[in-house]
This record gives structure tokens, sequence and C-alpha cells, in this order.
């Protein structure tokens, strides 16, 4: 029997307590496919006391996860902590400068600091992993550095976050509003320990930052992510859409703009209505799931669970099998070294149809007012409906559905309007997905 995969194991949460039940369950079935044994040698976590449902007692404990990368009998250090930066960089950056392997779920410390890493990892012939970084068990980050490797990518896009997909999805079926039915998806463990990540768009815009160094060979550059979350959307917006033959989905978005003569990345993260005969429109739940258009191969479509114990867990195995195969390569698709910055791309020429909903003041002149910004900024309108009877003075939601034009003339508009004491809010804007 080859010597096992020597591992040291830090967090013991949801994924980490996973992770044990994967190795233990599946052990003879993952011995025989990664050719020699994977051994959880050493654990970390903060309460050595707490029960995590799965036998610690086989394991080295330490106290401070940091001092794993030092330990002479590990051969790859598994980190499942989460944070951008403090404890889990710091074992990260020791793992590798120790000569270890690194597998990590952490999309917050890939997004932030994935450069660095991949340049060490590199420069220290260490693997570096973190499948489940991106869409929890799906292989999308294997799908597009192996699977679709022969392709030029010429967009990514998808449903990247569970939190906000259960909402959305929840809201739609239920007609009940955001508020309520957040605290029904963090009493189901799907939300972030802090839920702003999820609804605020952030945790999508860690995974869209990583796709799209991934998919283009650019330089990981999360700060020029454009990102809205889903807070702002109203149970009237939903039911708008379902009217007009959409449904809403937080999608993450990445393409490179070369409409300048020089590429450029654009990445975005917002609300948009997907036209239901679009196959995003079917993922409902906390269900994640990734477009990808490749010039040879067309549309791809990676979908599965992105959260949870089971299925982020089968992620990091996965990468484990790989590392005991001696099977790493490079952690992005191109040496890191090669991976080239690119400027954000402008937006201003970016066609497309949107829906603009507007909460106003109830009186005489206020859709005139609305409609002559439009004009104004030329900005052509398809449909327009307004919302609820309120008493004189009271709110009502307009909403409107523009006929395809740049989004500078959306931008001028809302610009047009920014002040105005008719509006009592301001306007939510959701591009159109169109199937
Ligand atoms: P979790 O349940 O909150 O577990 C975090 C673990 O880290 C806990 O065991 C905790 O110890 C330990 N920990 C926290 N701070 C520590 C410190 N300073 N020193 C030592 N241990 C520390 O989190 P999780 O959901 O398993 O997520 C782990 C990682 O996977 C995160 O990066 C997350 O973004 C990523 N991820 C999660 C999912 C998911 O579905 N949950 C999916 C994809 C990716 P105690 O238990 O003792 O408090
Ligand atoms: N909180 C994340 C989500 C889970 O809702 O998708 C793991 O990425």
């Amino acid at each position: 029997m080859a010597e096992p995969l020597r591992i040291a194991l830090a967090g013991l949460g949801t994924v980490g307590a996973g992770v044990i039940r994967l190795l233990d369950q599946n052990r003879e079935l993952l011995t025989a496919r990664a050719g020699r044994p994977l051994d959880v040698v050493a654990v970390s976590a903060r309460d050595r006391s707490k029960d995590r449902g799965v036998d610690l007692s086989r394991f080295a404990w330490e106290d401070d996860m940091t001092a794993m990368a030092a330990r002479g009998d590990v051969d790859v250090v598994v980190e499942l902590v989460g944070g951008s930066d403090g404890p889990a960089l710091t074992l990260a950056r020791n793992a590798i400068r120790a000569g270890k392997g690194l597998v990590t779920a952490n999309k917050a410390m890939i997004a932030h600091h994935g450069m660095e890493l991949a340049e060490a990892a590199e420069g220290a012939n260490v693997a570096l992993r973190f499948e489940a970084a991106v869409a929890g068990g799906i292989p999308v980050v294997k799908g597009l550095r192996e699977g679709a490797s022969a392709n030029a990518i010429e967009q990514i896009y998808g449903i990247l976050n569970g939190t906000c997909n259960y909402i959305l999805s929840t809201m739609e079926d239920s007609g009940a509003d955001f508020g309520e039915t957040l605290q029904a998806a963090q009493e189901l463990g799907y939300a972030e320990a802090d839920p702003t990540f999820d609804i605020e768009g952030i945790d999508a815009a860690h995974k869209l930052a990583i796709l799209a160094g991934i998919a283009f060979g650019a330089r990981i550059d999360f700060a020029s992510v454009d990102c809205a979350g889903v807070s702002r959307v109203r149970a009237q917006d939903i039911a708008q859409a379902d009217a007009l033959g959409f449904v809403i989905r937080l999608i993450g978005r990445a393409d490179i703009d070369t409409s300048t003569g020089e590429a450029r990345l654009f990445q975005r993260v917002q609300p948009c209505l997907v036209d239901k005969e679009h196959p995003l429109a079917a993922v409902d739940g906390p269900t994640n799931a990734v477009v990808a258009e490749g010039n040879y191969v067309g549309r791809l479509l990676f979908q599965g669970a992105g959260a949870g114990d089971g299925p982020t867990a089968s992620a990091v195995v996965a990468d484990l099998i790989d590392i005991a195969r001696g099977d790493a390569g490079t952690p992005f698709s191109v040496p890191a070294a090669t991976m080239v910055p690119m400027a954000k791309a402008d937006t201003g020429h970016r066609m497309g149809h949107n829906y603009i909903r507007f909460t106003v003041t109830d009186r005489p002149g206020v859709l005139a007012e609305i409609t002559a910004a439009m004009r104004d900024a030329g900005v052509s309108i398809e449909s327009l409906i307004q919302q609820g009877k309120p008493e004189e003075g009271g709110e009502v939601l307009v909403a409107m559905v523009t006929h395809e034009g740049p989004e500078s003339a959306v931008t001028e508009a809302l610009r047009l309007l920014d002040g105005s004491d008719s509006l009592t809010a301001e306007p939510l804007v959701m591009p159109i997905l169109e199937a």
C-alpha cells in the first residue's frame, strides 16, 4: 500500500465535520481512487470540548491552528475556518511556506489573496486547490480549468449564492416579503455567519472574481466587481416580473470587453429579471448554477448544491484526491505569474433591456415627471405599470420595462430624477436576461 496522504484539518464546523464524515464513510472508495489512504492526522478549532458529531479522539489536537503548518507529519493543510484575513490567511501562508499543499473552501481569502497564494504555491512547487470556494459541491473550477480548457470562454454568469436564491425563489412561491424570508434562510443554515455577505451580493462577488480569473486568465480583481444584493427586491417586483414572464435571480456575470480596442474586465453581481425560458429561471431553492460559454463547446451549464456539509465536503475531498494522485497542476488555468492585470470595463455602452421600479408619491404629474426624464435621457419605454391604489398622497410602485438601449441612458434618466420629491426611495434597476 502506498504511503497515506497526511492531512491537517483546520475548522471543524459545517464543512470541516462534513469532510471527516465523508473521509470515514467513503474510505475504501477514496483509497482506491486516490491510490493511497487519505488520513487526517491533526485537527484544530476554537472549542475543543464542542460535540461535532464525529470522533476526534483519533487525531492530534492543535489549539493554535496556525501551528499545524509546522507539523512534520503533515503533507496537506485543509483550511475550513473562513475569513479573508486573520488566522485563515496566516495558516495558508505558513502552510505553503512550509512546503505543504493547501486545500481551502474560503472564497473570501481566495478573492482577496488568491494571486499571492497561487504565486507562492507555484514558487514552492506545492498544490493550492479551492474547488469548494466556488459554488460548493459543483465541480465548476475543475470544469473550467480542465474540461473546458480548450475553449476561449466568452462569458461566464450564474447563480452563485444559495441564500439569495432561496430567498428569491421562496418569495416567488409564498408571496412573502424579504425580511421574513431571510429569517427562514438563516434558520435553515444557508446564510453565512454574517448574512450581509450573502444578501448584499459580496459572497457571490467573491466567487465571480475567482471564476473570472480562471475563465479569462485575468488577475483576480475583487475590488472591481460592481455589486448589488437582493435586500431591495420587494414582493411586488417579483409579482410584476412574473406577470411579464420573468423570475428574479441574483446573477453574477463576467466577460471581457474589447470595445475600446483593449481587453477590459466586466464583473457585476446584481438581481436580474430572467426569462422563464432561460435554464437559470428553473434554478430554485439554495441551488447554484453557472453558465460558461466557450467558443467551441458552446453553452455549458453547471448546476448543483452550492452549500451544505455534504456537497462542500465533496469538493474539498475531490481536491485531496487530486493532490494524493500528484495531479495538482497550477491553481488557475495558467501560471499565476502570467495572469494579466485587466482594467475595469466601462459599462455605459452596454446594451440591454431593463426593468426599472420607482416608488412614488401618488399625486398628479408624477408619471409625467418620470417619463419626461426617460424622454430627455433617450430611454424608450416598452411597458409601464402603476401598482397599488392607495389614498391620494400615498406611496405606489411604478414599474417599467425599457426597449433595448445603452446603460448610459438609464443612468442619465436616473440622474435627472435624483433629488425629486416625487420619489420616496432610490429607484431599482434590474437588467433583463433573455433566454
Ligand atoms: P463554520 O461552521 O462557522 O465553521 C468554522 C470553523 O472554524 C469552526 O469549527 C470554528 O471553531 C473554526 N474557527 C473559527 N475561528 C477560528 C480560529 N480563530 N481558530 C481556530 N478555529 C477557528 O463555517 P463553515 O460553514 O464550515 O465554513 C468554513 C469555510 O467554508 C468558510 O470559508 C466558508 O465560506 C466556506 N464554505 C462554506 C460552505 C457551507 O455550506 N457552509 C460552502 C462553501 C464554502 P469552533 O467550531 O470551535 O467555533
Ligand atoms: N452562504 C453561501 C451561499 C454558502 O448562500 O451560497 C457557501 O458559499
